[in-house]
């Protein structure tokens, strides 16, 4: 089967990317960044060098496809916030321009998008499911909300199956954008730099990124083995586990051997403060269920970053002062 993953040089695509190539599905992969990153040069994949911003670019791609996973996009709050415009033309433009070119296409494409619990918006730090209102505090929940509604109309018009799964802080591997919380955390802790806490007070549900694309694989398992053909939802893809970020610091402190130091900075009115997401939808749809909770996965990842420190110390550093630079890709 012919599945186009866009967005697959990042952190989630090349992860999936690398898992499906094992199930014998033939990838190719859209984005606007060079292969550089640390897992996809050694998969056989199709790479198309394409910004997804282009329709003349994308159609003859998504032409072949039999399913898309659509994963390109500014895919950071904060990039949201400093680069609106960008933030607008990539996550709802790009995805109109996908689904446009999905809605000619004779295969009748299955459509899975990564969306985020950022739809939400603040919430009352109850495990919040799928029926909770959608009130995005920030200009990158607004364009995930806009994305979702755009999939919704095309499976309900265009009578094909897809499915919004809403991430959730994922981290574990080095391909992640290091300027994340877990990541950013974890490698100032192993560099015996401070932790800057921004807020403080915020709760999260941390999801890795082995889950992550689990679950990814089980909603094309779902999509294809349906016999309705304009099926659309939308799901948590998250282990319904809450934590804070002095949580994830006490999960780093027994793992490396500096004594972690830690200051502390007003948070970002642009943040959620409190979210826990209620992940039964996905359970019972799905058959998913998170494996790893975040303390064993902060471990794993603190075991992963030590390892590339030992190994390719001089990359992981440079990746590392790359991605602080917080531009787009
Ligand atoms: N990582 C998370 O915690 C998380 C949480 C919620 C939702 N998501 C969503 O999941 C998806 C994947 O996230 P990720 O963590 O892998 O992000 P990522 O930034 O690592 O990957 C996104 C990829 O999209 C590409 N891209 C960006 N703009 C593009 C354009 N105009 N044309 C073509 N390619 C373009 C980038 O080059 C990058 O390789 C995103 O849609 C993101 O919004 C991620």
């Amino acid at each position: 089967m012919k599945v186009l993953i866009t967005g697959g040089e990042g952190f989630i695509g090349s992860s999936v990317a690398k898992e499906l190539t094992k199930l014998d599905y033939q990838i190719t992969s859209i984005d606007k960044r060079n292969r550089d990153n640390y897992v996809n040069k050694s998969i056989d994949i199709q790479y198309e060098k394409i910004d997804i911003t282009n329709y003349e670019a994308i159609k003859e791609q998504v032409k072949s496809a039999e399913g898309i996973i659509h994963l390109a996009a500014v895919s950071r709050v904060i990039w949201g916030e400093i680069f609106p415009e960008e933030c607008i033309d990539v996550n709802i433009k790009g995805t109109s321009n996908i689904i446009e070119a999905a809605k000619k296409s004779s295969k009748k494409p299955w459509f899975i998008l990564g969306s985020s619990r950022e739809v939400y918006g603040e919430t009352n730090g109850e495990p919040i499911s799928e029926n909770y209102p959608s009130n995005p505090i920030n200009t990158y929940g607004i364009s995930k909300h806009a994305a979702e509604l755009l999939v919704m109309q095309y499976s309900k018009q265009n009578k094909t199956n897809s499915v919004s799964l809403r991430f959730s802080n994922v981290y574990g591997d080095l391909t992640d954008i290091l300027d994340r919380v877990t990541p950013k955390f974890i490698m100032n802790a192993l560099l015996d730099k401070p932790l800057n806490i921004q807020g403080g007070n915020q709760i999260m549900d941390f999801t890795h990124i082995s889950d992550t694309t689990d679950g990814i694989i089980k909603a094309i398992n779902m999509l294809q083995s349906l016999e309705e053909n304009s099926y659309y939802n939308d799901l948590n893809l998250l282990p319904g586990e809450s934590n804070s970020l002095y949580d994830l610091i006490e999960y780093i402190r027994p793992n490396i051997e500096n004594d972690i130091k830690t200051t502390i900075t007003e948070g970002r009115n642009y943040d959620v403060e409190r979210f826990v997401g209620n992940p039964s939808k996905a359970e019972e749809i799905l058959g998913f269920k998170c494996k790893i909770k975040f303390k064993e996965g902060v471990k794993k990842t603190i075991q992963l970053y030590k390892n590339e420190l030992k190994n390719n110390k001089e990359k992981l550093l440079k990746k590392f002062e790359d991605d602080k630079k917080c531009e787009l890709p």
